[in-house]
């Protein structure tokens, strides 16, 4: 099953990628944690990646494609995989359709959470994340069981940069501008699906399972 979250940033995607990856047992590939980590380590990535991030851009198509290629290559993507903040611009998503044809393959579901931009702007000052493992958490929705700690990997939990007020108004433009158009995009290939991102995280998961139908 090769799935892909679509849904401005705060949806919730990564909340639920990591839901849908432990139930199907399929990797769940977060260009964001990817990005997040690389800066962490100080790699040549990172310190590209990092100056847009901030900024509340994109990082240029040419950094994300070939590194999501390669990873939905690996032998542990044969069954599946569910990507997470990618594609995120119509040339993302046509290198990635290119790439899936070459092996007859395709996207099955994208996924589309959608919230409305306010509910987003409450969301995001709350967010606290994992550097480690990419868990999430809200410090008033989802709170961890220790302040400041990751209940998976007990490492200490942070606010991401781009998480202030004026930096999340910027993400969502961005958004609207480059992304959103990629839900028509799947519409014309009879893959997009709709959630309403606004429930209970666990019903949103239910009504996605549904979906699925498995
Ligand atoms: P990325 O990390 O992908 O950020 P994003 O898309 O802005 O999405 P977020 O991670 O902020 O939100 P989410 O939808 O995962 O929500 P979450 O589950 O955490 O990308 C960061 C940056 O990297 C980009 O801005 C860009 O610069 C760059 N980048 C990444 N990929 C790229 C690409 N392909 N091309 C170019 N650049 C790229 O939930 C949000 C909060 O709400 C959490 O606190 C959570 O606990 C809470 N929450 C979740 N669900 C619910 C619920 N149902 N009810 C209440 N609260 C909830
Ligand atoms: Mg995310
Ligand atoms: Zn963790």
């Amino acid at each position: 099953m090769k799935l892909i979250m679509l849904g401005a940033p705060g949806a919730g995607k990564g909340t639920q990628a990591k839901m849908i990856a432990e139930k199907y047992n399929i990797p769940h590939i977060s260009t964001g944690d990817i990005f997040r980590a690389n800066i962490k380590e100080g790699t040549e990535l990172g310190k590209k990646a990092k100056s847009y991030m901030d900024a509340g851009g994109l990082v240029p198509d040419e950094l994300v494609v070939d590194l999501v290629v390669d990873r939905v290559g690996q032998a542990d993507c044969k069954n599946g995989y569910v990507l997470d903040g990618f594609p995120r611009t119509i040339p993302q998503a046509e290198s990635l359709d290119a790439a899936l044809a070459k092996t007859g393959d395709k996207v099955d579901y994208a996924i589309n959470i959608e919230v409305p931009d306010q509910n987003i702007i409450d969301r995001m000052g709350g967010r606290r994340a994992c550097v480690a493992c990419g868990a999430t958490y809200h410090i008033v929705n989802i709170p961890p069981k220790k302040e400041g700690v990751c209940d998976k990997c007990g490492e200490s939990l942070i606010l991401r940069d781009d998480d202030k007020p004026e930096t999340v108004k910027k993400r969502l433009e961005v958004y609207h501008e480059q992304t959103e158009p990629l839900i028509k995009y799947y519409k014309a290939k009879n893959a997009e699906v709709e959630i309403d991102g606004t429930m209970d995280m666990n019903d949103v998961f239910d009504a996605i399972v549904k979906l699925l139908g498995a």
